[in-house]
């Protein structure tokens, strides 16, 4: 199959969702599917993975490149650029080959004198993830004066920027560059680019408004394809020593190789990933193609090129979500990663063991023992969730809630992770690499946070955010508990392990026989007595204690009552919040994970009570629904 998608016709409505349906990355940048001629107000961005920065009062977000692949067309001295000529515009089509990463768009501008078809395409290249190949051709039925202008645009879109304090542009030999220097940590990024045609050409630099361009001139034949090769190139010193001398090497390297030779080895980069992920569906190609997109996408946010990086839950797509790492990765990505490329998901979870440190102090922060994770992790395990992650609507001002406080399953999804990925490799150097000690520290966190009361015999997690964040600080989510639980049995197996064979003491620093024995009965204590909602005589489970009791609202009804489409419905006044609609699978996220455990009649009779009381207000929610209808046959 092609894996191809095509839109025809251009619709300026359709910018912001084009940027990241026609997206293109290769883990180390992300380019959002907006045309080349777009400035600033229409989004486009080269996305860097692993690079923030802070500005002003704004949240701290993740840093766009300079616009290397900025450049637009003049006919006879006349600017034709999309969306402002789109009454000139007599055929459009943008395609996106998501089979090996191409994204293309033709445009026939109706001038005055002809027509003049523009075909741009463009590939962030999967073997020298520093370059962007780039490819325009154009044709005529006139003698055409053309004039193609290329360059950087250093004035990116940022949504809490200037990220850069300085930007400067020079030119040296037959390239462009641009240099910014983040306000935060004085990170310099460098951008540059080059051209090459194998016909004459005429070209002038200029730099205007934080743009370095050159205007390209030549004189079309009728109905000849003139065809201009381009290339861009990204460069950090975050990624090693004299990132210009480097990036120019490698911007001349690829414009000797030439951009079919190189097109034609990342094309075969992106095969080498299909042979080992591609998933055939027979007798439905809609879904084969639907599920082979979206393996698509995480191919282009994997970051293969690090030894220690995750994966934002927005991708690489842009700064929303300040490209935060959140309990996604590690629930909802890292299993296609770890059936099919296990040294990338170690990737992942290396980032987690490295940002232990982080996880400790926020866990002492609030008064813990042991790690508890960053809800929005950043680098170096950074929180970057903010304490009112809310606008209301109304009154205009930020509302407090708890994602960062409350949510503790995250620590569970690390340790979670670790328990995946040595059961599907059994590579245990990840333990020894710091795996171990995190998995415990996850441990001393949720034995720390338990409480039990006087005359009970259970421990509880009470003043809790479960995945439904439509219902703030409850007590016992069932969900929360069961991950707690599983990092419990998973830490008493740890040391067990460790018992067994002393060397293995030495995963975990400081650790002797007596404290692991110790550590052992305490986990394994604290996995036995952990509270766990258990279904009640209708089979239902109920989502954490007291949540039956809320009102039975359909979602209609509760629907009905928002007096603005933008309204919040979490929160302490939120629509939901004192009814049984949820934001997203919960409880169905716990079954699915812990199928085995449960009689078919209590999935069923979960997953018929939850989900018409669903919002699936986040797009994790929907596939939980749908993989326990799988298991289910349903
Ligand atoms: O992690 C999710 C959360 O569960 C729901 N809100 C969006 C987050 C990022 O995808």
């Amino acid at each position: 199959m092609e894996f191809k998608i095509k839109e025809s016709g251009y619709r300026a409505e359709s910018i912001t969702d084009n940027g990241n349906r026609f997206l293109i990355g290769n883990g180390y940048m992300g380019i959002r599917g907006t045309y080349d001629e777009y400035e600033k107000e229409h989004l486009p961005a080269i996305n860097l993975a692993g690079i923030y920065d802070k500005a002003g009062e704004g949240w701290r977000e993740p840093v766009n490149a300079p616009n290397v692949c900025y450049a637009f067309l003049r006919v006879d001295g006349v600017t034709y650029r999309l969306p402002e000529n789109t009454e000139s515009v007599t055929e459009h089509f943008t395609e996106l080959d998501y089979r090996h990463g191409i994204l293309s768009r033709e445009t026939t501008f109706k001038t005055r004198r002809g027509k003049v078809t523009y075909r741009t395409e463009r590939f962030v290249d999967q073997k020298y993830i520093h370059l962007i190949g780039m490819k325009y051709t154009i044709v005529t039925d006139f003698h055409a004066d053309i004039e193609l202008v290329t360059g950087i645009d250093g004035d990116v879109w940022e949504i809490n920027g200037p990220h850069y304090d300085r930007l400067t542009t020079t030119q040296e030999q037959e390239i462009l560059f641009c240099q910014g220097i983040t306000h935060e940590k004085q990170t310099q990024v460098w951008a540059a680019e080059s051209i090459k045609a194998d016909f004459p050409l005429e070209q002038k630099q200029v730099e205007r408004d934080k743009k370095i361009l050159r205007r390209i001139f030549f004189v079309t034949e009728v109905g000849q394809e003139y065809k201009i090769e381009r290339w861009g190139g990204i460069y950090t010193s975050l990624d090693g020593e004299k990132p210009k001398e480097n990036l120019e090497d490698e911007i001349a390297q690829a414009v000797a190789d030439g951009y079919e030779q190189r097109l034609k080895a990342h094309k075969q980069a992106w095969e080498n990933l299909w042979e080992n992920s591609e998933v055939l569906i027979e007798g439905d190609d809609t879904a084969y193609e639907a599920l082979n997109y979206s393996l698509y996408h995480l191919h282009c946010i994997a970051p293969r090129h690090s030894k220690s990086m995750s994966i934002p839950a927005r991708g690489l797509s842009g700064q929303t979500y300040k490209g935060a790492v959140f309990w996604d990765t590690e629930m909802f990505m890292l299993d296609f990663l770890l059936l099919t490329e296990p040294k990338t998901a170690r990737t992942f979870l290396k980032y987690r063991i490295d940002t232990l440190p982080g996880a400790k102090k926020k866990a002492q922060d609030y008064g813990y023992q042991g790690a508890f994770y960053a809800w929005e992790s950043q680098e170096g395990g950074f929180d970057a969730c903010s304490d009112y992650n809310v606008t209301d609507v109304f009154t205009g001002r930020p509302m407090r809630t708890f994602f960062k406080d409350k949510q503790i399953h995250i620590s569970a999804a690390v340790a979670y992770g670790i328990k995946r990925y040595l059961d599907l490799t059994e590579d245990e150097s990840l333990l020894e690499d710091g795996g171990a000690e995190t998995v415990l520290e996850c441990a001393a966190f949720y034995r720390d946070y338990m409480i039990k009361r006087v005359n009970r015999d259970k421990y509880e997690l009470w003043d809790v955010i479960g995945p439904d964040e439509y219902h703030e600080r409850v007590n016992n989510n069932a969900y929360t508990n069961r991950m707690a639980k599983i990092t419990f049995e998973f830490a008493a197996e740890l040391l067990k392990e460790m018992l067994s064979d002393t060397e293995k003491l030495g995963w975990v620093k400081g650790l002797n026989k007596e404290e692991a024995e110790r550590l052992i009965s305490v986990y394994i204590d604290s996995a036995a007595k952990l509270y766990q909602p258990a279904p009640g005589e209708d089979g239902i489970i109920e989502q954490f204690d007291g949540y039956r009791s809320l009102e039975d609202a359909s979602l209609e009804e509760v629907r009905s009552r928002l007096l603005h489409e933008k309204e919040y419905w979490g929160g302490a006044y939120g629509v939901a919040a004192h009814t049984q609609i949820i934001k997203q699978a919960d409880v169905v996220t716990m079954l699915n994970l812990f199928a085995d455990e449960y009689e078919e009649e209590i999935l069923k009779a979960n997953l018929d009570y939850y989900e018409p009381r669903t919002e699936h207000g986040s797009s994790l929610s929907a596939c939980m629904y749908g993989m326990l209808m799988c298991k289910l046959q349903e």
